[in-house]
């Protein structure tokens, strides 16, 4: 029985027109897809999303902590503001040691325009607006410290010297615990005369 279906097969047709038979039938298949191709072109074209204005970011405000790392991500994934929060200013004018977190670190604090007012001019009654992101990032090797307020709620960040997620929460009881006796807000302030 082995040799049944070659047989059969060599029997009704050729091997030359096997050839051409299976080279009409790859023919058929790339019009098929071209075909297919042009129907969704058309079909996409008809109904053009529309994407959010180029340049304005809401990744920070969709994302949800505690979500899962993106598949093309190896490691821990990168905080996603964390490119743009290295573009900040620096509110101190050099670089200071943080006595808040361990171990003592040289550090900078950068913040975005929604909390750039109220930061620089903390007092014990300020409440930051809706949106706020509070960074300190460590000078060279170390880790990072962030708060995000949504919701009226600040969710806190530790992040290593790349900027990878190492912990995040709303709040992450650590980080709250202290934070909490802080003087406005939650926060702190950095030092006024380093
Ligand atoms: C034991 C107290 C303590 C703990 C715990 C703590 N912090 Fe802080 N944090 C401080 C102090 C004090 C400052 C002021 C600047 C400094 O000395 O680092 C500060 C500053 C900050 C700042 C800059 C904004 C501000 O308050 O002026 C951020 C952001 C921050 N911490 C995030 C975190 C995160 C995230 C965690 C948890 C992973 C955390 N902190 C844990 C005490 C603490």
């Amino acid at each position: 029985m082995r040799a049944a279906w070659p047989v059969l097969v060599s029997g009704l047709v050729r091997p030359a027109c096997q050839v051409e038979l299976a080279a009409l039938a790859a023919l058929a298949a790339l019009a098929a897809l071209a075909a297919l191709t042009a129907l969704l072109t058309v079909t996409g074209c008809a109904e053009a999303p529309h994407g959010p204005l180029a340049g304005a970011s809401d990744a920070w405000e969709t994302a949800h902590d505690g979500e899962a790392p993106k598949p093309r991500a190896t490691a821990a994934p990168v905080w996603e503001v964390y490119s743009e929060v290295q573009q900040w200013p620096a509110i101190n004018p050099a670089p200071f040691t943080s006595r808040g977190h361990q171990p003592e670190q040289s550090v900078d604090i950068r913040v975005n325009e929604a909390a750039r007012a109220s930061y620089t001019g903390l007092v014990t009654d300020t409440v930051f607006p809706e949106g706020s992101v509070l960074a300190e990032l460590p000078r060279g090797m170390g880790h990072g410290y962030a708060m995000r307020k949504a919701g009226g709620v600040w969710s806190y960040f530790e992040l290593d010297a790349q900027g990878r997620l190492l912990a995040s929460g709303t709040p992450l009881a650590l980080c709250a615990a202290c934070h909490s006796e802080a003087p406005a807000d939650h926060v702190f302030g950095s030092p006024r005369s380093p």
